[in-house]
């Protein structure tokens, strides 16, 4: 199983002021994979920080796309020359060549994972301005026996090497049913609020928030159970499944 907490995780600064921990890299980038680097086919996995009165610099990277998701405070996004604000439960889309900035206005930090996956074709296609979209605001789905879904963003949205970003809600006292994945995709659960036991393969972990669990491959399967009095939230990207 892989599982890291953001905060067990090395940090560096991007974006000039975020202070970032990279929970899970892309293997096979550099000689030596450092612990972490297990992702296949998404580049990175991050928790960043923005702290109160603090502006990042603008980037604009042509060759890659950025998914945000803000997982509290609040702050501004600063794109096209236009000021938006964001706030906790939003995803935010960054397509390949747009400008954008973060600033956090507000009195709490601004708390930012952050997936992000190649655009080998550059901006030429696709999106030339960033969605932002509330989990809150999409139609409620089931999946996998007691999963809630909320989809964020989709392949209809633009996502490349990414398949589906959601929250997923699991009530207490219910799971998801045993299910596995092969080698040819990512997909990670990062516990937003609350925990889990998160059975992946013959190992078991409770799931405390703020905790990624990776589960590519996973035979026989994995699934999670809230074993809790409360709801728990998760955070989940995946990759298309190259095999299908
Ligand atoms: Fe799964």
């Amino acid at each position: 199983m892989d599982k890291r907490h953001w905060q067990e995780t090395p940090l560096s600064l991007e974006y000039g002021n975020i202070i970032q921990h990279f929970v899970f890299e892309k293997e096979g980038t550099s000689e030596t994979d450092p612990e972490g680097a297990i992702l296949r086919y998404i580049d990175r996995f991050a928790h960043g920080t923005l702290e109160p009165g603090v502006s990042t610099r603008t980037e604009q990277n042509e060759q890659t796309q950025t998914v945000f998701f803000v997982s509290s405070g609040e702050g501004i996004l600063g794109c096209n020359h236009e000021k938006r604000r964001i706030a906790e439960g939003d995803g935010i889309l960054i397509p390949p060549g747009v400008a954008h900035s973060f600033s956090n206005e507000g009195s709490e930090p601004l708390h930012l994972l952050s997936a992000k996956e190649a655009a080998p074709n550059g901006p030429s296609t696709g999106n030339q301005d960033a969605i932002i979209r509330n989990y809150r605001d999409s139609e409620l789905l089931t999946s996998h026996w007691h999963y809630l879904v909320h989809p964020i963003f989709g392949e209809a949205d633009g996502l490349i090497s990414m398949r589906d970003v959601l929250v997923v809600r699991l009530d207490p006292m219910t799971t998801g049913d045993n299910h596995g994945h092969g080698p040819n995709m990512d997909e990670v659960w990062y516990m937003w609020q609350g925990q889990c036991v998160h059975v992946v393969s013959r190992e078991v972990c409770v799931q405390r928030q703020g905790t990624a669990v990776s589960v590519c491959p996973s035979d026989p399967g994995h699934s999670l159970i809230n074993h809790t009095d409360q709801p728990a939230y998760l955070f989940y990207f995946c990759s298309k499944d190259l095999n299908t």
